[in-house]
C-alpha cells in the first residue's frame, strides 16, 4: 500500500517507460559493440539505460577496452543513431506500453501537470509517432540539457518549466540512472520494472497496469 503526500506533477522518462524503445537502443549498441569484438550483454545494457548517447559509447568502449579518436567516436555515434532511427521507423500508437494511455488520461482529467524528462535527442519524433505529444506541457529532452542522468538537470528543468516544486513531482523511470537523478532532484521516484534492478527508489511497480487509478489517486491530487 502506498503512503505518501499528494503530488501535483508527473514527469515521465520516455524509453522503457512510455514505449519499449529500450530494446532498439540495445540492438543498435550491440551492433556497434560487435565492431569492437565485444558481445554486449543484457546485464551490460542495464548500465546504458537512461544514459546519454555519448556516455553510452564511452561505457561500451571501456567494457571493450578500446579507445577511439574524436572523429571516429563521432562517426560511431552517428552510425548508432542511424541504425536506431531505422529500427524505430515502424513505431505506432499500438507500441505504447500497457497502462500508459490510461495513466496519461487519468492525470489529464485530474489536472495534474505532465512533463517529459528524457535523455534522448529523438524524443519528439517518438512522441509524435505514439501520438501523445499533446499530453505534455513541457518536454525536456537530450537536446535541452548539459548534464545527463544521473544528474538531476533534466527533471529539475521540467519541474521549473511547470512551476511545481521538486518535492511535489513524481518521476516515472525504468533506469537506475534516472532513479538517482530523480532522488538527487528531491522528487518522488517510481521505478518501473523488477525491484532487483533498482535501489533508492520510493516505489517499484512492474508496469503501469499494476499502478491502477486507485493508486494514482493516492499519489496525486
Ligand atoms: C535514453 C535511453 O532514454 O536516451 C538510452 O534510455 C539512450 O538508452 C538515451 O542512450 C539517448 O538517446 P538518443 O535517442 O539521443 O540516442
Ligand atoms: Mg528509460
Amino acid at each position: 500500500m502506498i503512503k505518501t503526500k499528494k503530488h501535483h506533477c508527473a514527469l515521465f522518462d520516455l524509453d522503457g517507460v512510455l514505449v519499449d524503445t529500450a530494446k532498439y537502443h540495445f540492438l543498435a549498441w550491440k551492433k556497434i559493440a560487435a565492431e569492437f569484438d565485444y558481445e554486449l550483454t543484457e546485464a551490460d545494457n542495464e548500465q546504458l539505460k537512461g544514459v546519454s548517447r555519448s556516455d553510452s559509447l564511452k561505457i561500451i568502449l571501456s567494457l571493450a577496452k578500446k579507445t577511439l579518436d574524436e572523429v571516429t567516436f563521432e562517426s560511431f555515434l552517428h552510425q548508432k543513431n542511424n541504425d536506431y532511427l531505422n529500427l524505430i521507423q515502424e513505431v505506432t500508437p499500438s507500441d505504447l506500453l500497457v497502462g500508459v494511455k490510461r495513466t496519461l488520461d487519468f492525470l489529464k482529467k485530474s489536472k495534474i501537470k505532465i512533463g517529459l524528462g528524457s535523455a534522448s535527442k529523438n524524443a519528439l519524433i517518438i512522441l509524435d509517432k505514439l501520438q501523445i505529444t499533446s499530453y505534455f506541457e513541457t518536454i525536456v529532452d537530450g537536446n535541452a540539457v548539459q548534464n545527463g542522468k544521473p544528474h538531476p538537470e533534466v527533471f529539475l528543468k521540467g519541474s521549473k518549466a511547470l512551476n511545481v516544486a521538486p518535492e511535489d513531482c513524481v518521476v516515472f523511470e525504468d533506469s537506475q540512472a534516472g532513479i538517482i537523478a530523480a532522488k538527487a532532484g528531491g522528487m518522488t521516484a517510481i521505478a518501473l520494472g523488477r525491484p532487483e534492478s533498482f535501489s533508492k527508489m520510493d516505489y517499484c511497480f512492474p508496469d503501469f497496469e499494476a499502478l491502477d487509478n486507485e493508486k494514482l489517486q493516492i499519489l496525486f491530487n
